[in-house]
């Protein structure tokens, strides 16, 4: 049984094949419209792996694109999971854990509760914010005329997020109780005049990581779950970026994982979702 999650995501389309329970092999494909990524990331997936088309059982569509994908796609059937459960079953998929709050950083982020008993897995959306990968994009083109992601975390790396921020130092000229020293107080607080661009791109990325962190933090707080945060999407897979989210959690009392393959943990819960209603598809 050969299965394929597909997560036509608002920045990207994740494809995952999944084959007798085992995953073979993913791809990622910048989105250019729902239907020619959901396209490109299928026959690059099949192409990767030498996998006949014909041979594919099924395709387990999600994400915010799969709204316009019909019941079958190149010929092959389809079903939709929604993005919430995918979400939930994937984040716990890779993390290995059986409850969760993960917290999903795409284009913007989505926060959800996630509980397995048994066989039984409840999922929950707990809420979100619009900051998010998008925002990078958009105010890494705004401000720093670097329109890709890879230009914004070039320009990143050689800045130092300390030439923007105001941190407690700057106040108080020490740590306050269990916050460092050089703990954010105002994230860009600090800007003087002629301010150099990697310091701004650098500050971006901490203050984007930090208000993700804490408001992924205070929702898993109170769910119980501030010690089993899981962060996916394709922005935690960068090193700078996951080290200001889990340094962020742990600052709070919390505890993140960011698994290996984050950014398709997504495609993997829609191709689980589709796997556990097998039977009932193919009556
Ligand atoms: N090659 C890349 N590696 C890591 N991050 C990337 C890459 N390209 C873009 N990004 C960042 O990741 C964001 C997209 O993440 P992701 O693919 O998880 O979102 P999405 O699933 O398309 O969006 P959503 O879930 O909100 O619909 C972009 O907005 C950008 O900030
Ligand atoms: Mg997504």
């Amino acid at each position: 049984m050969i299965i394929i999650g597909l997560d036509i995501g608002g920045s990207m389309t994740k494809s995952i094949l999944i084959e007798n329970g085992e995953i073979r092999g993913s791809v990622q494909v910048t989105a250019s419209g729902p239907l020619v990524s959901a396209a490109g990331a299928i026959g690059k997936i099949t192409e990767d792996l030498g996998v006949e088309l014909s041979s594919i059982d099924l395709i387990s569509c999600t994400g915010g694109g799969s709204r316009e994908i019909g019941s079958s796609f190149l010929g092959l059937k389809t079903v939709k999971v929604d993005e919430i459960e995918a979400i939930g079953l994937g984040g716990l998929a890779l993390s290995g854990l059986s409850e969760a709050v993960v917290s999903s950083i795409g284009t913007g982020t989505a926060i959800v509760s996630v509980r397995k008993e048994g066989n039984n897995v409840t999922t929950r959306h707990l809420g979100g914010t619009g900051v998010g990968g998008g925002t990078l994009v958009g105010l890494s083109k705004l401000l720093l005329n670097r329109s890709s992601i890879e230009g914004f975390f070039e320009l990143a790396r050689k800045g130092n997020f300390r030439n923007v921020d105001l941190t407690i130092m700057d106040i108080v000229g020490g740590p306050i109780g269990r916050l460092p020293a050089d703990t954010t107080a105002s994230n860009f607080g600090n800007v003087r005049d002629g301010t150099r661009l990697e310091d701004i791109a650098a500050g971006l990325l901490n203050m984007v990581g930090q208000v993700i962190g804490t408001v992924t933090y205070f929702a898993a707080k109170a769910e119980g779950l501030e010690k089993k945060i899981v962060f996916i999407g394709s922005l935690p897979t960068i090193k700078e970026f996951s080290e200001i989210l889990t340094s962020t959690v742990s600052l709070l009392g919390g505890n993140a994982i960011i698994p290996e393959m984050a950014s398709y943990a997504t495609a993997l819960g829609a191709a689980i979702k589709a796997k556990k209603q097998i039977k009932s598809l193919f009556k």
